[in-house]
């Protein structure tokens, strides 16, 4: 068994005998010696062979990534190499043996750049030779392990529910797998471990916590994957402050023991209607300020039609005027109107003084309050949208979250964790003329808006969270229903019929009646933590095997054809399959 890693060995072994595998990262053959690095999981170790060394001939044999098992002494280097760990020794070779070839690679593994992603993907293994994928799977490793530590000591126990499982709504569609032994039933993959681990509380488990695979088929961007892991943990017993606490201890508790940073508890929390209204999103980065402000009041007279009767909000970039030509604004208008808002309007001032092409729309007065209220000084620049509350706040927040980027005003350092509370139960979608949970269907009321719940469903706020880190939604959690009289007139305003409830959920609806104990959870993206650990932006690079946007393995080509006997079995038959495979 392998039992020593690369970068194990320092100048404090000088001299003794250590035996060494891996693979060939790189041969170097300088007047007659040969220099092989020496690659394996932890990093590189230089070898040398000397012409009159017994495997002198057999190095001459050796590839790149060829395959070795190595004894040797180890001996102070003459030159040092600061750019790996174990650059102030080398290996004189003493045994050298080759475990296996390798035939030529589809790229270099020390190539960053000019290999097409698909190439890497279609080659994961490989690229996983690669310091940065493997640096990060073995962060992700200190997490969980992490994550398991803190929690068992916190006297959780780990309990795995069911993949073939039943679909749950957490919104997304389901990945179906069609049943055999009953013909023409599916199961579906568990987008979460929701249903179960509410479940888990009313059969008295008390505290739970799983690393939970979840599938969900749903568009997919860099922070987003088809399949992915939750932090996922419940409790009985608890308020929202307790499951807050523990959270922000388990948090701190990885950060410290993975990166040895301390991060400051109690997070800053903003309600779901200050996000919204200061940052124009429910997951606002806060490593930088810029916060929307209100200025419809200021033109309550104005006459200018591209105000009227509409909320007019703006941004103030402070010392940056001069930095805004017109060219530059039509791109940032290009960026918001991707939200359905008409214009991007701007004013700048500088020489005490307001220019930009609508300044003839407004009155001396009102640039007075602008200036007094914004706080402008010269060379700032004023961004403004007018529309509805909804559009203004998402095309300005978005717009900052830009403006953030390209005006560097990011310390990439930071960590900013934030929790949003106070969530409203649900939203009204106006084309399906019906009421959608903000969490999903077992988030509870606040107490006081309970009368309210079939009244006036959109006052109704729920007691749900969402923690936020660098503008990324980390995790969501809530205390749920434990009742089944109001479990029932939450199914009834999302316009669930009786007979809907009884076969999505009559099975929980039952349980519920069984002395159900007041509970509530939590569910953190693991991916997404770990790749704001990582520093990467995209979740690929945490991920073993990641799919493409497209949600296909390049590797295992697949989704793929299934042969008609496997198809027929289960009495599934597709109606354009021309490629079908035997
Ligand atoms: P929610 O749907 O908010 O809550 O998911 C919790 C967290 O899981 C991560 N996440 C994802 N990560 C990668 N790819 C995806 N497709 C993806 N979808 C979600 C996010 C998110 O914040 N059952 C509830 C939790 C609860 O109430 O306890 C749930 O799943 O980081």
């Amino acid at each position: 068994m392998k039992t020593t890693n690369n970068n194990d060995i320092t100048i404090n072994h000088l001299n003794k005998e250590v035996e060494l595998y891996g693979h060939v990262a790189k041969i170097r053959d300088l007047g007659g010696i040969k220099f092989i690095d020496l690659r394996d999981r932890s990093g590189i170790i230089q070898l040398v062979i000397g012409p009159n060394n017994n495997y002198y001939n057999i190095s001459n044999t050796i590839k790149n990534e060829y395959v070795l098992k190595v004894k040797g002494i180890v001996i102070k280097r003459q030159s040092q190499n600061n750019a790996i760990a174990t650059g102030e020794i080398e290996i004189d070779v003493t045994y050298l043996e080759i475990l296996n070839t390798s035939i030529e690679l589809p790229f270099n593994i020390d190539e960053k750049s000019n290999v097409l992603e698909e190439t890497k993907l279609k080659y994961r293994y490989l690229e996983l030779r690669q310091p940065t994928i493997k640096n990060n799977l073995i962060l992700r490793d200190k997490v969980t392990h992490c994550v398991r530590n803190f929690l068992h000591d916190l006297n959780f126990i780990e309990i795995e529910t069911p993949i073939l499982s039943k679909s749950t709504p957490e919104g997304a569609r389901d990945y179906l797998v069609p049943s055999r032994v009953s013909n023409g039933k599916f199961y579906a993959l568990p987008q979460s471990p929701q249903l179960y681990k509410q479940l888990l509380m009313i059969g008295e488990m008390e505290k739970y916590y799983q690393i939970a695979k979840c599938f969900r088929d749903e568009d997919l961007r860099s922070d987003r994957q088809p399949e992915f892991t939750q932090i996922d943990i419940e409790m009985s017993y608890v308020t929202e402050n307790d499951i807050i606490n523990i959270t922000e201890n388990l948090l701190a508790s990885i950060f410290k023991t993975v990166k040895g940073i301390n991060i400051k508890l109690p997070f800053k929390k903003l309600t779901y209607q200050e996000a919204m209204n200061n940052y124009g999103t429910d997951k606002p980065d806060l490593r930088f300020e810029m916060p929307i402000y209100d200025i419809t009041n200021i033109f309550a007279n104005s006459s200018f039609k591209l105000f009227n009767n509409k909320v007019i909000n703006c941004l103030v970039v402070k010392n940056n005027a001069h930095n805004f030509s017109r060219k530059k604004c039509e791109e940032l208008e290009k960026l918001v109107k991707i939200y359905n808002v008409s214009n991007l309007l701007y004013l700048k001032y500088d020489n005490n003084l307001f220019s930009g092409s609508i300044i003839k729309n407004i009155s001396s007065n009102e640039q007075e309050k602008l200036k007094k209220e914004l706080n402008v000084a010269n060379n700032d620049i004023i961004f403004i949208i007018s529309d509805e509350y909804q559009t203004t706040k998402v095309s300005l927040g978005a717009l900052r979250n830009h403006l953030g980027k390209i005006l560097n005003l990011i310390n990439e350092d930071d960590y900013c964790f934030l929790w949003v509370v106070d969530f409203p139960m649900f939203e009204y979608d106006k084309n399906d003329k019906r009421y959608y949970s903000i969490h999903h269907p077992f988030t509870m009321v606040k107490d006081k808006d309970i009368d309210k719940l079939t009244s006036n469903p959109s006052l109704c706020l729920s007691k749900s969270y969402d923690i936020v880190l660098n503008g990324y939604e980390l995790g969501g959690g809530s205390i749920r229903i434990h009742n089944q009289e109001i479990q029932n007139k939450v199914f009834q305003t999302l316009s669930l019929s009786k007979e809907d409830i009884k076969n999505k959920f009559g099975f929980f609806t039952e349980a519920l009646q069984y002395g159900t104990p007041p509970h509530g959870g939590i569910a953190l993206g693991l991916e997404r933590l770990v790749m704001l650990l990582a520093k990467t932006t995209n979740i690929k690079d945490v991920i073993a095997f990641p799919k493409t946007a497209s949600a296909y393995c390049m590797m295992m080509e697949t989704p793929s054809y299934v042969n008609e006997n496997q198809l027929k079995e289960l009495e599934i038959s597709i109606k354009k399959q021309d490629n079908a495979k035997e």
